[in-house]
């Protein structure tokens, strides 16, 4: 296993180019199960996830290739509808097939996905809609068998809270069902925006993009589609935070400044300097820091994927930072690596009142999920002395090249064997 070695203390100089958003790559590699044929995906990020989804389309009888980040899947030989625990249970996401799987064929069998660091995690908003669409399942072995006989049947769905995966798996059910369905409070994080262009861009009906309600007119059939990914809006406002955090001046490229509404303010309140240009985002994170508070939101609101990110920072703030996650229960094991390096945090239930003190130092650290580990390597950049981060699988889910785009810009960083 690899491990992330990071001395602290060098500001970040320089461009870093951002890569497509992995949680709208991963929808959109299923969504391909759709139509029979190739499709081109571009700017597809290079991650562990996107790999895991396409050995899963793999098993399920589909062929794809890879030049540069342009991705090409045929789906012609789709013959099989199950997705398996072990592909499943190192991501949850695969669960993602369900739509496509029980549009296409009318039978989908996919593992139950197991809880996961940062909460319980249930399907039960996608397997309420499907039923509503007129699939019925079974819970079998760990297996959830769900099957329609014919098409499904449009019908409206209110979701008890907007869930992004649970939104797409029903969309992607909904454009080939017979009849029209409503989803009500369905999520509006871009990702999703981006999966209705692609479906409208397959010959799907479906109208409230951007919007909390969309209506689909089902189809009998789809094309083939082209379509190109958005740019990561985590990974952009992780760049962000890490220059806030190390010092120096930073631009990102092929980014998408609008997505990201809710970090500036933030930022800007925290004194960091940020300017908006088209696809571009500039960052000057020289001077003293003020602590903000902050309350994870579904989008447009402050997004939970960026909260670990901005509790590092805080740490280097003078001041008091009350960090409220509102969306997972369990999203705070961050708390104890952060402590280790000496910061003052305190949680109750689902806030943490951290207690910048300007300075962290240097440890060794273990990261425990994705956006987890990229606050520990935001902490180690700008600690003093070194930090080691073990467990780095985690950070390769879900970031395309993390230690390469910030030894480029002068991170002294880099990978070790452990
Ligand atoms: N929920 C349910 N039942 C469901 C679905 C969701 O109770 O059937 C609850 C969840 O437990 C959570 C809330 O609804 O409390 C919202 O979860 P949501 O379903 O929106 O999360 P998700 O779709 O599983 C996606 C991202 C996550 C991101 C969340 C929130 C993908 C592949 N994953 O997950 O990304 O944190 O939305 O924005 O799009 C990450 O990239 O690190 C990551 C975890």
């Amino acid at each position: 296993m690899d491990k992330i070695v990071i001395e602290g203390g060098h500001p970040l100089e320089g461009e870093i180019r951002i890569s497509g958003a992995k949680n709208a790559a991963l929808p959109l590699i299923c969504a391909c199960l759709l139509a029979p044929g190739p499709h081109v995906l571009e700017n597809v990020p290079d991650l562990r996830d996107t790999r895991t989804m396409l050995a899963l389309l793999e098993a399920l009888g589909t062929t794809w290739q890879r030049e540069g980040d342009t991705l090409t899947i045929d789906t012609s030989g789709l013959h099989s509808f199950e997705a398996s625990y072990d592909l499943v249970k190192t991501m949850r996401a695969s669960v993602l097939v369900l739509g496509p799987l029980l549009a296409r064929m009318g039978r989908a069998r996919v593992s139950l996905p197991g809880g996961c660091a940062i909460g319980a995690r249930p399907i039960n908003f996608h397997l309420q809609g499907f039923e509503q669409l007129g699939v019925t399942h079974q819970l079998d072995q760990g297996y959830v068998d769900a099957v329609v006989a014919d098409r499904m049947r449009g019908a409206t769905i209110c979701f008890d809270i907007p869930s992004v995966t649970a939104t797409e798996n029903i969309l992607m059910g909904a454009v080939l069902a017979q009849g029209t369905t409503i989803i009500k409070n369905a999520a509006r994080e871009p990702e999703i925006g981006n999966l209705v262009d692609m479906l409208n861009g397959m010959g799907a009906r479906i109208k409230g993009r951007d919007l909390d309600t969309l209506q689909i007119e089902g189809v009998r059939q789809l094309q083939p589609a082209r379509i190109r990914i958005v740019p990561d809006r985590i990974e952009t406002g992780t760049f962000l935070i890490a220059a806030a955090a190390a010092g120096g001046e930073l631009t990102l490229t092929n980014c998408d400044p609008s997505l990201l509404p809710s970090l500036y303010e933030k930022l800007r309140a925290a004194g960091v300097k940020v300017r908006e240009e088209r696809e571009r985002l500039h960052v000057a994170g020289n001077g003293q820091l003020r602590g903000v508070d902050i309350k994870t939101m579904p989008y447009p609101g402050f997004p939970t994927d960026l909260q670990a990110q901005m509790m590092a920072l805080m740490c280097f703030s003078r001041g008091l930072s009350l960090i409220t996650e509102t969306i997972f229960e369990n999203r705070f094991m961050h708390v104890a690596e952060l402590r280790r390096m000496g910061a003052d945090i305190r949680v109750d239930g689902h806030s943490a009142i951290v207690n910048g003190t300007g300075t962290l130092r240097g440890a060794k650290v273990m990261a425990t999920d994705l956006r987890a580990s990229a606050s520990l390597v935001v902490a180690g950049l700008a600690a003093q002395g070194v930090t080691e981060i073990s467990r780095v699988y985690h950070l390769d889910r879900g970031y395309d090249n993390l230690v390469g785009k910030l030894a480029a810009v002068g991170a002294h960083i880099q990978r070790e064997k452990e």
